[in-house]
């Protein structure tokens, strides 16, 4: 049984190997250094100091499986309905289902939140992560072409949305 919960601070040393796998051998981040359990700390504090979600999937044994974690799109107020998803799942845990369960959770608290629009940016176009997102009611908004450089190959960056809540069909509850 998988266990989806809200992360703590002390989470930051297991994600920050989780993630370490992926800057260091895919191409969804487009990090070249993995950051450590530190630096994690902090990425993580930023979160969740305005509210956002930051959620794990731990398995039964309690060993982490996998986080996804939500922010605003781009910092400036206009963008404040949207936010951006990140995903990351243990590279050998891939193609189970976590992926799917996490980004559930992840879209119904960022609906909590208040946001309206969710932005998924899929760095290398990775069709894991292109499929996944498309399950979740995500619809294609975009394709930068070769805007990254890992790994001796030009990445693209495939942009995905979906709406979150009452979408755009109504104006949010306050305007400042
Ligand atoms: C992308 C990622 C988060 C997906 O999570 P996952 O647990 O592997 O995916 P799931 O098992 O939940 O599968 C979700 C959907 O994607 C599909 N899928 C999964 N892996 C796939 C693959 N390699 N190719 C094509 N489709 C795939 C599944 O069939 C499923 O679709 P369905 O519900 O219509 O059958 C995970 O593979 C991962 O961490 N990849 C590396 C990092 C990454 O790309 N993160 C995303 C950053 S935006």
């Amino acid at each position: 049984m998988v266990s989806i919960s809200p992360a703590s601070p002390t989470d930051a040393a297991e994600m920050a190997e989780i993630y370490a796998h992926h800057v260091l051998h895919g191409t969804a981040s487009f990090e070249t250094a993995p950051p450590d359990g530190a630096e994690m700390a902090r990425r993580m504090a930023k979160v969740l100091a305005p509210g956002w979600p930051w959620l794990v999937a731990r398995g039964p044994d309690g060993a982490m499986l996998g986080y996804a974690y939500a922010s605003q799109f781009r910092d400036r107020a206009a963008y404040r309905f949207t936010c951006e998803d990140s995903i990351y799942i243990r590279h050998d845990c891939r193609g189970q289902g976590l992926g799917k369960a996490l980004l559930a959770a992840l879209i119904e608290a960022c609906e909590g939140c208040g946001f309206r629009q969710m932005i998924a940016v899929i760095g290398g176009a990775g069709p894991a992560s292109i499929a996944l997102h498309a399950a979740l009611g995500f619809t294609h908004a975009g394709t930068m072409r070769s805007i990254g450089r890992k790994h001796g190959q030009w990445l693209d960056t495939v942009y995905m949305q979906r709406p979150l809540g009452a979408g755009d069909s109504t104006p949010p509850g306050e305007e400042p």
